[in-house]
């Protein structure tokens, strides 16, 4: 039996639910009109994709990519591939990503590299966490929830080895990297 680390809470529930109807009056604002392509980065950003669009009150469609980095480590390797990729026409359309936490900033540079390449008509992002401690490449975070400190976080959907995805705030570990 693996010793089970025990979370802490930095953002409650209540504190997320405001975060996310703030980000969703800031998309609304900008996509209304516009149909745009909501792009879930799989798996940490389920919860937090759920609960936004279900806010985002026009039409807008949404797709779901896995992209490969962690694995089940917890540095990201900097070897970043599309594991499943999109089923929808990226073309000319307004792209939006939603990440559940930029750290090192390797991943979300890939993906947008990756997304920028099929010409999108724009293409933003928005992170529910941005951990900036840990930055390696800059990143442009076009509508962020919550700046995390050089913790290691899990809950609302994010995880530490596939664990505590289930818990409703948003929480920290103590982990050994
Ligand atoms: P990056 O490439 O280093 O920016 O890492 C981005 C991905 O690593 C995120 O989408 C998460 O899946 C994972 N990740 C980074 N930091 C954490 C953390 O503190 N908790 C859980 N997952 C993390």
């Amino acid at each position: 039996m693996i010793a089970q680390p025990k979370p802490h809470i930095l953002f409650t529930r209540d504190e997320v639910e405001a975060t996310v109807n703030r980000l969703a009056a800031e998309i609304r604002q900008d996509y209304h009109g516009k149909n745009p392509l909501l792009i879930g980065i799989l798996k940490g950003s389920f919860m937090f994709m759920a609960d936004l669009i279900r806010l985002l009150d026009f039409p807008l469609e949404v797709e779901f990519i896995t992209l490969s980095s962690y694995g089940r480590g917890r540095e990201s390797s900097g070897q970043i591939r599309v594991v499943k990729g999109l089923g929808a026409e990226v073309k000319s359309r307004d792209v939006l990503v939603i990440e559940d936490i930029v750290d090192t900033g390797l991943t979300i540079s890939f993906l947008l590299d990756y997304l920028g390449q099929k010409k999108p008509a724009s293409l933003k992002l928005c992170a529910l966490t941005d951990k900036p401690s840990r930055r390696k490449i800059p990143v442009a975070i076009d509508y962020l929830g919550f700046t995390v400190p050089n913790k290691f976080i899990v809950g609302y959907g994010i995880d530490w080895d596939e664990r505590f995805r289930y818990l409703p705030d948003i929480c920290f570990v103590e982990v050994e990297n």
